[in-house]
């Protein structure tokens, strides 16, 4: 899809992102107070695969929310610049700097337009995080971006849930695992009014979002597309949150009146089920250096 074409899905899901950002810092499930209590770490996989790489690097962070894994990724060394186009989410995301003292430098734009509203500037690490790329009309315009933000030798990581679990329909009895959803990217978004946001909080006012399937394919090839080279791309068995009511919490953690798992790390399918589908992916990419 052009991005003219997308452009009134993309003003419908900022509106709806503005709408949430207070929910999202009011809630548990992000634990703000926490984070000023130096808590809410980066998720374990995140940490063992882009840790090593980021003290005294400077890091983009792409759809940054407000701000909570780029500070994150300040406090482990990086210099760090999160971008995103909603903007409470950038009001919240310098509130959350200054009130914690983790410097972080936030800017405001569609993810389309970084290279523009960065000035051209090039990072040695671009990251982006869980539920990002699905709300991406066009991912070969995405990792041009990419591309055009990091400096030669830089990197990209990339987090994300596994297309093949979003596939899976969530309303089975908890011994099956069934396909409901499509796996190959559609051209029109999928277009969903929730009344709840994906943590804890009030109801929604009947505000409609618009996103769209990635697939694993389309994103490799349009990384390759760009220029960039992939250093690897792992398949994971966990994940952090509980996307699947019967999912297993890995160690322990609080439980709700309705008996799920309140916070905590990481799910996973229970053993019977473990190796049939992957539930997150991980990606890394260097642009080359240039002759
Ligand atoms: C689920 S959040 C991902 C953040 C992070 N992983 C987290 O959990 O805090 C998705 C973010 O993408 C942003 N976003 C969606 N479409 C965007 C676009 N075209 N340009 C910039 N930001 C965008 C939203 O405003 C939202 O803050």
């Amino acid at each position: 899809m052009t991005q003219d074409d997308a452009a009134p899905y993309l003003e419908a899901n900022r509106a709806w992102w503005d709408h949430v950002v207070p929910i999202h810092e009011a809630s548990r499930g992000y634990d703000r107070e926490g984070f000023l209590r130096g808590e809410k770490p980066l998720c374990p996989v995140e940490l063992e695969e882009l840790g090593p790489h980021v003290e005294g690097r400077s890091l983009l962070h792409l759809q940054c929310h407000f701000g909570m894994d780029t500070l994150n990724w300040a406090r482990l060394g990086a210099r760090v610049t999160g971008l995103d186009f909603a903007p409470q989410a950038i009001e919240a995301a310098r509130r959350l700097s200054e009130d914690s003292g983790v410097p972080g430098r936030f800017v405001e734009a569609n993810v389309y337009d970084a290279p523009t509203a960065l000035e051209g500037e090039r990072f040695d690490l671009v990251y982006t995080g869980i539920g990002a790329l699905n709300w991406l009309p066009d991912i070969r315009a995405w990792a041009q971006v990419v591309t055009a933000c990091l400096r030669d030798g830089g990197r990209l990581y990339l987090y994300e849930a596994h297309p093949a679990l979003y596939t899976l329909d969530e309303e089975q009895p908890e011994t099956r695992l069934v396909v409901r959803y499509p796996y190959f990217p559609q051209p029109e978004p999928l277009t969903t009014v929730s009344t709840a946001t994906y943590v804890d909080g009030p109801a929604l006012p009947p505000m409609p979002t618009h996103d769209w399937i990635r697939g694993l394919g389309e994103i490799v090839t349009a990384l390759i597309e760009a220029g960039l080279v992939i250093e690897f791309l792992h398949e994971h068995r966990e994940m952090p949150w509980q996307a699947l009511p019967w999912m297993e919490f890995v160690g322990d953690g609080p439980r709700g009146a309705d008996g799920r798992y309140q916070s905590g790390r990481m799910w996973r399918l229970p053993a019977a089920q473990r190796e049939l589908v992957p539930l997150m992916y991980s990606l890394m990419a260097r642009r080359p250096a240039s002759d």
